[in-house]
């Protein structure tokens, strides 16, 4: 069952909404009458604002949470720079998704979202959510869609997001979240897998560590924290074990697929299982490649 939803009148530079959000509108000098469609899996998820893009350009939020069916009031809350970069990085777990995203946001300044990492916050902060998310989290399965899906679209409609652009880390993870994305509105330019054989991931899952002052990633083995006051503060996180990571991999095993198939006209395949500085080099250059068609030509390019 769908939802519409008619919205009061708001100026927009482009007279072209983005097909991706399923409306239609009709403009007058003074006026635009907007009918929305949205998916009925997310019109009733959440109770934060609805937020929606047209065409890069426009960021439309009804405050209050109430159904779409009320009249809603909407303002201008960003404008998208239409030469940011979009990117989504996907991987099995321990794939180095993390450890990429680190260099890759030190050079292209993206704003790096990493579900998992919202999630973890919201578990230390012991939210309701958090509390859900975390019996999940520690059986390696999905969190479900309720609390996810609304966390990282909040995350991608933030201002600096829209400016800067975005790297996003984790998600979409199965096809529900790749759908709602689309349905928001949100294109990435580029989809990055990693792939990496399967000995090597547990291997890499064990001996993580994590600093809880910078955020850095560290491998007691492969990336070992510089010194000895880094050591003594490092930590662990709680589904890194042997075990959880199994739970984990079948988890994506099951999922990646129908990810994948959703993309395939911009992904690339990334060797993941040579040092992180290979690593980084091959998604470097088809960054690097990127960027400049982006300057050129708006809008995803094919790789
Ligand atoms: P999340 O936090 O996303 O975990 P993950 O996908 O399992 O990935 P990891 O963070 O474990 O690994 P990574 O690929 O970032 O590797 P890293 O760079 O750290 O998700 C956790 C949980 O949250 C999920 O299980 C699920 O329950 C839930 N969740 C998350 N997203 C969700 C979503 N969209 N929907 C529903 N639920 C969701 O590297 C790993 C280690 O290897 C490090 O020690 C690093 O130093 C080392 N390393 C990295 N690269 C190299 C290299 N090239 N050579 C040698 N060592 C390397």
């Amino acid at each position: 069952m769908a939802c519409f939803a008619n919205l009061p009148m708001i100026s927009s530079p482009n007279p072209n909404p983005n097909p991706n959000l399923k409306a239609s509108a009709s403009l007058s000098q003074s006026s635009i009458s907007t009918k929305l469609h949205f998916s009925s899996q997310f019109s009733s998820l959440s109770p934060s604002p609805l937020s929606l893009r047209c065409n890069q350009t426009l960021i439309l939020r009804r405050f209050g949470g109430r159904a779409p069916s009320v009249s809603p009031t909407l303002v201008v809350v960003a404008s998208a720079n239409p030469n940011s970069l979009k990117i989504m990085i996907s991987g099995a777990p321990a794939s180095g998704k993390g450890t990429q995203c680190e260099l890759i946001t030190k050079k292209y300044d993206l704003m790096h979202i990493a579900a998992g990492d919202l999630l973890r916050a919201e578990v230390a902060a012991g939210s309701e959510n958090g509390r859900r998310a975390k019996k999940f989290m520690e059986k390696g399965k999905l969190v479900p869609n309720e609390i996810v899906v609304m966390m990282v679209r909040d995350r991608l409609l933030q201002p600096d997001s829209q400016e800067k652009g975005w790297l996003l880390d984790g998600y979409p993870r199965s096809q529900s979240q790749a759908t709602a994305l689309k349905e928001f509105g949100f294109e990435p330019d580029l989809f990055i897998l990693l792939e990496v054989p399967e000995e090597i991931l547990v291997e890499r899952v064990v001996g993580r560590r994590l600093d809880p002052v910078t955020g850095r990633i560290y491998h007691l083995k492969y990336s070992p924290p510089e010194n000895e006051e880094i050591a003594a503060r490092l930590t662990q996180r709680f589904d890194d074990t042997e075990e959880k990571v199994k739970l984990r991999l079948r988890t994506h095993h099951q999922n990646v697929e129908a990810v994948l198939s959703l993309y395939e006209d911009i992904t690339i395949k990334v060797n993941g299982g040579v040092s992180k500085e290979e690593v980084f080099a091959q998604i470097d250059s088809a960054l690097e490649k990127l960027v400049k068609q982006k300057k050129a030509t708006a809008g995803p390019v094919a790789i």
